[in-house]
């Protein structure tokens, strides 16, 4: 092979230690030896890596034998030491305990160019466009449906070191640290919250998030109420065993349809106050899986001169469990769902959580109840019987009603919605229901009467 003049320059990089000479000062040599002490870098030779302001340290004094060898004189090259002994000789990098395999193997060039480069630090390629990729590009990692902003602009050294780090994982820094640097406003508004997320406390935002992205664009390590589930494992197992499952705590916003991630002004992480949280869903009727109508029970209280205590206080979980539970309509304890029912307190438990039992059980008071003819308690008499006793549903509204009393308009006898049309009375009360003769009854009556009695159905 004779002396090749002018070689291609790509070749000539491609190739270097097979090529010839190409040095203008070699040519009387003989074939592949090397002229010692000739420049590498000529107008011919190497011209790409002439002084440059981009140019490695040592180029600059166009010193290229300090990391290429020549062998045997001939213009063939190896380099002058191998691994991270070569930069080495030179760079002694300050390594932290993790240190990044390819930093390890002394790899330097496969993110520095050992000569010239646009761009900083001699990296082989901007780190703001995939320096990275080339062998991350295929991880797990980047594969998600949804990837997070940093990561699919590649830009991966914001949050990591590209040498070394203190940390696991080589992150710049532990925590919510690594996330308040573009999330600063988002973590203030979370730690401003009266009541914070316990895992939040700890700036775990990785025991929710993939850093890198996830199946949906809040990147969520997998979607709710899988995630909440990691943690609330109680929870999970009485939605499992329950009869009643309360439709949105498995619908696909799932846990986040009442509960905010972070933290919230509301106790229980509540979105809003459950007053305004469960009525903005049940403003309408709705219906069951199991083809059930739920009836508009947010309309009602909306449009109802009296709430019933605890709905006026906005705890709808004081008689329903928001969750799951065994009793019908998610109730957290018992209530008779029939018109008559024969009477046990413990069928009561519900109104009993707050209301006297005693109030009902005893047949004459002047002061438990005033539903009462005198001293003849009408509550004893309508609800507390062996058989066919009335329910409080005969005659009260649980949520709100325009009556006093939470007296009902109607209420359901088998498909008829039977009126009641109570009038509240000073010292007593009237009513003209479906079931008997218009009644009026008077607390002030010394003698106490109980015809209505046998006039009930
Ligand atoms: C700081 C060390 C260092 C210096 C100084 C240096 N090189 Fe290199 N050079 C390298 C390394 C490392 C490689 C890549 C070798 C490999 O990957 O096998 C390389 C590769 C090359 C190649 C092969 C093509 C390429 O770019 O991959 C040529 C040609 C080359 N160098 C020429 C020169 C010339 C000419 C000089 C002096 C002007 C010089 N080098 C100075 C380290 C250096
Ligand atoms: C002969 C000594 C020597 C060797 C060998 C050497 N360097 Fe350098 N390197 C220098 C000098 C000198 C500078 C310029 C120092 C400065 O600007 O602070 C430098 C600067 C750098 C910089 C910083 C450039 C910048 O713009 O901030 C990087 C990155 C670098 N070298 C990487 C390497 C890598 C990778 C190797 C091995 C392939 C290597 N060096 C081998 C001497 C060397
Ligand atoms: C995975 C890519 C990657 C590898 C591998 C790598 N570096 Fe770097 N290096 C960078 C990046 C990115 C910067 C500039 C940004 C920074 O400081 O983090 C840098 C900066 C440098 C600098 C200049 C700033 C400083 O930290 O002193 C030197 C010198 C350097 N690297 C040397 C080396 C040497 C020597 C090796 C091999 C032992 C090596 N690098 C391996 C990515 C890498
Ligand atoms: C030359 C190939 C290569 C390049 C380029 C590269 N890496 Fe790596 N990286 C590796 C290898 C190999 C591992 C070890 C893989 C493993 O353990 O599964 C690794 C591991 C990592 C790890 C995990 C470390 C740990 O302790 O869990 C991080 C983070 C990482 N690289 C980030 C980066 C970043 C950021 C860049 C770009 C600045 C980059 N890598 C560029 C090859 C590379
Ligand atoms: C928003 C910050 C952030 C960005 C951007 C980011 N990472 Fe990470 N990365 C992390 C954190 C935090 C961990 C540790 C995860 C953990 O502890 O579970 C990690 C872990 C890793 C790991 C090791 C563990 C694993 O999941 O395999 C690799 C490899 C990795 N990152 C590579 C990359 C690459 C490549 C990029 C750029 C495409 C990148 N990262 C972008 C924050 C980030
Ligand atoms: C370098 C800046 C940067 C860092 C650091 C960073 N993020 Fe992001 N993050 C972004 C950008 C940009 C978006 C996309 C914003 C958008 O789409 O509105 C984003 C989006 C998100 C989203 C989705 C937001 C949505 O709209 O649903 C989550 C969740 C998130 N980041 C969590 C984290 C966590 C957790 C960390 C810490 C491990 C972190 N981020 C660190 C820049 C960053
Ligand atoms: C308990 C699990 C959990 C933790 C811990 C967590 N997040 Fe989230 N994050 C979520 C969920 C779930 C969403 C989706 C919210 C939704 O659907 O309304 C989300 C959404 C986000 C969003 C986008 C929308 C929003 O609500 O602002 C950002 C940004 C975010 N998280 C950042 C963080 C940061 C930063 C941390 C750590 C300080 C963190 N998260 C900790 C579960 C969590
Ligand atoms: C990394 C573990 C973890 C994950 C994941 C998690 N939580 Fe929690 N959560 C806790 C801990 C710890 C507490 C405080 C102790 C307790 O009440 O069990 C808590 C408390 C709560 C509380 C009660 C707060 C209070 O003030 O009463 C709610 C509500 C809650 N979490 C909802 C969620 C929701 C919704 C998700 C999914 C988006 C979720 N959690 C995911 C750990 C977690
Ligand atoms: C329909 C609204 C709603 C949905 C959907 C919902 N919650 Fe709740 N959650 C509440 C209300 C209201 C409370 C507070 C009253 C209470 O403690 O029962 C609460 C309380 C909690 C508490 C604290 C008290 C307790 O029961 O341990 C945790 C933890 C909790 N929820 C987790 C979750 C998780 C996890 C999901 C998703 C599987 C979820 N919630 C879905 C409304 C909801
Ligand atoms: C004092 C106890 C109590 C309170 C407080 C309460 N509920 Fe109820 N709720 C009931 C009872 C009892 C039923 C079953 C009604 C029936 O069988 O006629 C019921 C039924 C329901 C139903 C199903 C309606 C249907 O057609 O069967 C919804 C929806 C409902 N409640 C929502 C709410 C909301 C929203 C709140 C808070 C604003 C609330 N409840 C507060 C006792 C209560
Ligand atoms: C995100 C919308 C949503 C919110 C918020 C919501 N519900 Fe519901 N609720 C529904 C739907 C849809 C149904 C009908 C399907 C089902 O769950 O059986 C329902 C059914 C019910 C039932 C009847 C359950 C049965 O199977 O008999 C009750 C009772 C109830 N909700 C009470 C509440 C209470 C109390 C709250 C507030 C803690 C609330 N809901 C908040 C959507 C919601
Ligand atoms: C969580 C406590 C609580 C539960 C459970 C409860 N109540 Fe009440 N109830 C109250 C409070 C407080 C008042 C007084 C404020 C009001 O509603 O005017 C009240 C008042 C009443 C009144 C009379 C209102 C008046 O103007 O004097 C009726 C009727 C009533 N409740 C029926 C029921 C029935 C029926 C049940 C069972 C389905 C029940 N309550 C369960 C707290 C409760
Ligand atoms: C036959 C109709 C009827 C039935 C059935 C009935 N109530 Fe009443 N209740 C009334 C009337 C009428 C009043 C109003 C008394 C007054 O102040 O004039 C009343 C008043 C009340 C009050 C206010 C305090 C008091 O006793 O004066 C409560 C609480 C109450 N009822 C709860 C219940 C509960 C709980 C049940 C079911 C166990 C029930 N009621 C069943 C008609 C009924």
């Amino acid at each position: 092979m004779g002396a090749p003049r002018k070689p291609h320059l790509s070749l000539l990089f491609a190739a270097l230690p097979l090529l010839g000479v190409g040095l203008a000062a070699a040519q009387d040599a003989p074939a592949g030896a090397i002229a010692l002490g000739a420049s590498c870098v000529t107008a011919d030779c190497h011209p790409a890596l002439a002084p440059g302001p981009d140019l490695h340290g040592p180029l600059n004094t166009g010193n290229c034998t300090v990391c290429h060898e020549a062998i045997d004189g001939r213009h063939e090259f190896r380099l002058a030491r191998s691994g991270p002994a070569l930069c080495g000789m030179c760079h002694e990098l300050a390594l932290s305990d993790v240190v990044h395999a390819p930093v390890v193997e002394g790899d330097c060039t496969s993110c520095h160019d050992p000569h010239r480069s646009p761009h900083e630090a001699l990296l082989v390629q901007s780190p703001d466009e995939g320096l990275c990729l080339p062998c991350h590009g295929q991880d797990g990692l980047m594969s998600q449906p949804f990837l997070h902003g940093p990561a699919r602009a590649g830009m991966c050294v914001v949050c990591h070191e590209s040498h070394s780090s203190s940390n696991q994982h080589l992150v710049r820094q532990d925590g919510a640290e690594l996330c308040a640097f573009c999330h600063g406003e988002d973590i203030a508004r979370f730690e401003q919250s009266r009541h914070l997320h316990d895992p939040l406390r700890g700036g775990a935002c990785l025991g929710c998030h993939d850093p890198h992205g996830g199946a949906s664009a809040s990147l969520t390590l997998v979607p709710a109420p899988g995630l909440c589930f990691t943690c609330h494992g109680d929870l999970e197992e009485r939605v499992a065993r329950s009869a009643v499952v309360h439709s949105p705590v498995s619908a696909e916003a799932a846990c986040s349809s009442c509960h905010d991630a972070h933290g919230s002004p509301m106790p229980a992480l509540l979105r809003e106050g459950e007053l305004a949280l469960c009525t903005g869903c049940h403003l309408e009727e709705t219906h069951t899986a199991r083809g059930e109508v739920i009836s508009a029970v947010g309309a009602l209280i909306r449009d109802s001169a009296f709430p019933h205590g605890p709905v006026r206080e906005g705890n709808c979980t004081s008689c329903h469990d928001a969750h799951a539970g065994d009793k019908a309509r998610l109730l957290v304890s018992d209530y008779p769902p029939e018109f008559y029912a024969p009477y046990d307190a413990r069928r009561y438990a519900l109104c009993f959580q707050c209301h006297s039992g005693e109030a009902f059980e005893t047949e004459r008071t002047a002061t438990l109840t005033n539903f009462r003819r005198g001293d003849v308690n009408l509550h004893f008499i309508h609800v507390t019987k062996d058989e066919r006793g009335r329910t409080c549903r005969a005659c009260h509204e649980v949520h709100a009603s325009n009556r006093p009393f939470h007296m009902s308009e109607t209420v359901p006898y088998g498909g008829w919605r039977m009126p009641i049309h109570f009038e509240a009375l000073p010292g007593g009360g009237r009513c003209s229901p479906g079931c008997h003769q218009p009644e009026t009854y008077d607390r002030g009556l010394t003698t106490a009467s109980t015809s209505s009695e046998e006039r009930l159905p």
